[in-house]
């Protein structure tokens, strides 16, 4: 049998064009979620600021669109992460950040809109931080831990793809974080290590 007639021992996913608007909403998708500001208890170094902005809106703090079709290691997953200007305390509005269970696997991630980083890690501790801007594309490497910090005073709009068996550990980061986190002083984004933050405050 020919390779390019294995479809017909499968069932055939059909090829898909959709449509991303300038706020990022696609105009189909699989799967939507959102996090609350209550849904992010210990990740910021501020937790008063967090209570507060629960207390009073509970706020979603960022949002995304999935495209899923299976957790084959030959399909992607797709979608869209927005994650809203805002600070919890003087720490900027981020995503939770994970390391991918199967944690050789790697993502791309491009930037449609806003301003901010992809704060990344690995385990032995070696950080990069990246600033992307419109139109910047990051490659999360294989073994690296992700987030994305939205540094702006837009909506921080990326699209992300990554292999469909990925799976995702957050265990790890809401046990420890990361090494790196990104505050605002005197107007402007900094990145400090963690430990050098917690003693000075
Ligand atoms: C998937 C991926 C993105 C994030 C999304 C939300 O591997 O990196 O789809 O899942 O940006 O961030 P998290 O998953 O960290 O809450
Ligand atoms: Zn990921």
């Amino acid at each position: 049998m020919c390779s390019n007639e294995k479809h017909k021992l499968v069932n055939l996913v059909l090829p898909r064009g959709i449509h991303i608007s300038e706020n990022g909403i696609p105009s189909a998708y699989d799967n939507y979620y959102e996090k609350r500001a209550s849904e992010m208890r210990g990740f910021y170094q501020d937790g008063n600021a967090l209570e507060e902005i629960i207390s009073k809106e509970n706020v979603v703090l960022y949002r995304v669109y999935e495209f899923k079709n299976s957790e084959s290691s030959n399909d992607l997953v797709y979608g869209i992460s927005i994650v809203a200007p805002l600070k919890i305390g003087k720490e900027y509005n981020m995503t939770k950040g994970h390391y991918h269970e199967a944690v050789d696997t790697s993502e791309i991630y491009f930037c449609l809109n806003g301003d901010g980083y992809m704060v990344m890690e690995t385990e032995t501790g070696v950080t990069e931080c990246i600033r992307m801007t419109k139109g910047t594309l990051v490659y999360v490497a294989p073994y690296f831990s992700h987030r994305t910090v939205n540094t702006g005073n837009q909506e921080f709009i990326n699209l992300f793809c990554y292999p469909a068996h990925a799976g995702h550990d957050y265990k790890t980061i809401e046990k420890n974080g990361f090494r790196k986190i990104i505050f605002e002083e005197k107007g402007d984004p900094v990145i400090v290590d963690k430990r050098a933050f917690s003693e000075n405050s």
